[in-house]
């Protein structure tokens, strides 16, 4: 009688573990486009927020060693990182001021308040992990933010142009796999600034939350890249 009854406990906990899994691990990616810019897209759902997660990458052919990444945040939100695959580098998105809709009122027709962003207050950084903690370094990756970059609602869009010598030997890259794991991880916790240009920045990970998600390789890469660069003027 009891080792039929704690049976029946486990199935459903074993349920659940596997829901979940499949929930954290495999969340689906489509390709969106929006103004003939398309990147392979994650929605997810981070403790209760709506993280959007675009990337497009140039064919292997092309030899760019480079993405197009778009973040798109709630606010109000202190950073968020993206690590792909084991790698120690990833990649941090934090804006440098609280970016507030302008005081102007919508035009009726628009359902958003939809602001362009002073591209100077965004940052797109790779950062290196080591004591709960990130810390940015700009000089691990040549970083382009896009004048799209926006403000649309209560969500903050980061888009940007990043390349770094680094990445022809990162998983993100690797043809030897067909996809990649994502790792996104966001945090309300401000950053601390440790320089006079915030370009460097230590981003406290202890109240963080962070969901993962599999990157597909050849969905996320695209034959007009170039062009789409060219579209983001980055
Ligand atoms: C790039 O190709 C996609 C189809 O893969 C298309 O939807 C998009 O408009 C193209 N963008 C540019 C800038 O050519
Ligand atoms: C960035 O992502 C958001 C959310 O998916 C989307 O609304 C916006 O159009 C995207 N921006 C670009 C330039 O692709
Ligand atoms: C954007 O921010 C920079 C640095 O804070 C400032 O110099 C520049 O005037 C701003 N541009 C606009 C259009 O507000
Ligand atoms: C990398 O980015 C920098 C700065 O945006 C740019 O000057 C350089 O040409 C880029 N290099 C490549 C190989 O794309
Ligand atoms: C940034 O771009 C410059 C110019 O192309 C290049 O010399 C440098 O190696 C790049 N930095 C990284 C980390 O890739
Ligand atoms: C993390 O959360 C705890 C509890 O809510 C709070 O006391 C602490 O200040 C937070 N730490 C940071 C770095 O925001
Ligand atoms: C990855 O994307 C390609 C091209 O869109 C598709 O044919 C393939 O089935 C996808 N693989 C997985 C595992 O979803």
């Amino acid at each position: 009688m009891k080792k039929h009854s704690s049976e029946d406990m486990k199935t459903p906990g074993q349920f659940a573990v596997l829901t979940l899994l499949i929930g954290t691990c495999f969340a689906q990616t489509q390709t969106m486009c929006n103004h003939n810019v398309c990147m392979e897209t994650a929605n997810l759902e981070i403790e209760n927020n709506k993280v959007t997660i675009g990337v497009a990458l140039p064919t292997v052919e092309s030899g760019l060693n480079e993405f197009l990444m778009n973040a798109s945040v709630p606010l109000p939100y202190g950073f968020l990182s993206i690590q792909m695959g084991p790698n120690e580098v990833q990649m941090c998105d934090f804006s440098i001021t609280e970016p507030l809709p302008l005081p102007t009122p919508a035009p009726p027709n628009h359902h958003h308040n939809h602001f362009k962003m002073n591209t100077s207050d965004l940052r797109s950084q790779a950062c290196t992990e080591s004591d709960g903690s990130l810390l940015t370094n700009p000089m691990l990756a040549n970083t382009t933010i896009s004048s799209k970059s926006a403000l649309l609602g209560d969500h903050l869009q980061i888009v940007s142009r990043i390349n770094s010598t680094l990445f022809g030997v990162q998983d993100l890259f690797s043809t030897s796999s067909e996809s990649s794991v994502i790792r996104v991880t966001i945090s309300k916790s401000a950053p601390l600034y440790l320089d006079s240009s915030k370009m460097t920045a230590l981003l406290d990970l202890s109240n963080s939350s962070s969901q993962s998600f599999n990157f597909n390789h050849s969905a996320g890469t695209f034959e007009n890249y170039t062009a789409m660069v060219d579209e983001l003027g980055v």
